[in-house]
């Protein structure tokens, strides 16, 4: 089989090191890739958003296979386009994607069909969300409607700050059209776990459970991120709170897609909240997170490609899905400065320490090869993982394994995975 990835991330390098180990697979194409990817899959310069160019590729190619990994090219329909021309795509086609496209649309089906989440009201226009804001409790949380990098979510603790909020979101357009529309939802506390699950429509069936840090700082200070680390499995995901949510959420978030006409096919994430009411859910997003995919996918002991493709032909209900029963832990090297400003181009030292490791894996997330050396060029540029018995273990391995690393302005986080320790 020749599959074909869409992205660059280190969520890309995870799922196309997934598709390197199917029984199945003979080839591997990128687009755009990474320097990472590119030591096993062939690498093109298409971005994920150029869709003519990735349909003509997939079609001149025959790939079999197209994975979708990131948002923006499946809520802007690259699925619908590649599955019109009779290419087999792993991911939501436009109508689905939505369930991550609009937070006011996920907040109205959750709604509708009953499903736990924090209660909220949208907005379009900045005066009438200000008017409401004066008669709320805080802290408040405002979120952008459309996709804003994780970025489009703030956490309002005074009135004031809502009104600045507002005025970014909506006036300012600080995430452009994302913040036509504004979500305004209850302020929630409780552990955060992510679910990423596999769906071919009507059947669903959960990976483990994982946690991200979006935080930039140590002990959760700082600015969100698009995540500094994660680690696999959560102990707070009890079987008790898995039991909530089977008869709550998952089946009934895929149900109700389908009742409305628009059936999901590819992965849901759930990130949810655990509440003292119980779990909740914060949001959906419809592909594997990143980086919950760097801990998550090295532990699948299923082969990632029959899955995929069972999810394209409906029958899930036929697949045992399996994950090892040991734990990982993901941390991020980051360039000093991400989110805000970083430099880079900095070459990076130590990858080849990486080769041939059994338990060790070094995700390129934002690197480049410039005059035949890897360097730094993006704000998260590695997701070192390792993998452990338990978590502790897996934890000392990769932050070990972190010291194999560097570059110049390297920069992490020092207690991913610290909440382990009081579960
Ligand atoms: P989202 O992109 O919706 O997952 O939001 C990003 C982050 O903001 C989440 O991971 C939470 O840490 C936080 N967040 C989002 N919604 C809420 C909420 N209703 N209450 C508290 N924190 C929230
Ligand atoms: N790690 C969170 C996300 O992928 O959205």
């Amino acid at each position: 089989m020749k599959v074909l990835i869409v992205g660059s991330g280190g969520r890309e390098h995870a799922i196309a090191a997934g598709v390197a180990k199917s029984r199945n697979v003979d080839e591997i194409y990128c687009a755009p890739g990474n320097a990472g990817i590119a030591e096993f899959a062939k690498c093109v310069e298409i971005g994920a958003m150029e869709f003519d160019k990735l349909v003509s590729f997939a079609k001149e190619k025959q790939v079999d296979l197209v994975v979708v990994g990131m948002d923006d090219p499946l809520v802007g329909g690259l699925v619908d386009l590649l599955e019109a021309e009779g290419i087999r795509t792993f991911g939501p086609r436009k109508n689905a994607a939505i369930l991550e496209g609009s937070k006011a649309f996920s907040k109205n089906l959750m709604k509708k069909y009953h499903i736990p989440t924090a209660a909220y009201e949208t907005f379009s226009d900045a005066e009438e969300a200000i008017a409401y804001l004066k008669t709320a409790k805080f802290p408040i949380v405002l979120k952008a409607d459309g996709l804003a990098l994780g970025k489009g979510v703030l956490i309002c603790n005074t009135l004031e700050e809502a009104k600045e909020g507002v005025k970014s979101l909506m006036l300012d357009k600080k995430f452009g059209s994302a913040g036509n529309e504004i979500v305004i939802e209850e302020f929630m506390t409780g552990r955060e776990v992510s679910v990423l699950s596999f769906v071919d429509g009507k059947t669903i069936k959960t990976m483990t459970s994982a946690q991200d840090h979006k935080r930039a700082g140590d002990g959760d200070t700082g600015l969100n991120t698009g995540g500094m680390g994660t680690f696999s499995p959560s102990p707070f995901y009890t079987k008790e709170v898995e039991a909530f949510c089977n008869q709550h959420i998952y089946q009934a978030t895929v149900d109700a897609m389908r009742q409305e006409g628009r059936e999901f096919k590819g992965v849901i994430f759930f990130g949810l909240m655990l509440t003292e009411e119980g779990p909740k859910v914060l949001e959906y997003n419809a592909r594997f997170g990143d980086p919950e995919a760097q801990v998550v996918l090295p532990r699948m002991k299923s082969d990632l490609v029959e899955v995929m493709e069972a999810c394209i032909d409906g029958t899930l209900d036929q697949v045992d899905l399996q994950f090892e029963e040991n734990a990982a832990v993901c941390v991020v090297l980051a360039s000093d400065g991400y989110p805000v400003s970083y430099e880079k181009g900095y070459p990076i030292q130590g990858l080849e320490k990486f080769k041939d490791q059994e338990s060790y894996y070094c995700f390129h997330a934002g690197t480049a090869l410039k005059n035949g050396q890897i360097v730094t060029s993006g704000g998260r540029v590695l997701g070192i993982t390792a993998k452990g018995k338990d978590l502790k273990e897996a934890r000392a391995n990769a932050y070990a394994a972190t010291d194999w690393i560097q570059f110049e302005n390297k920069y992490m986080r020092h207690d991913i995975g610290k909440a382990i320790d009081e579960a």
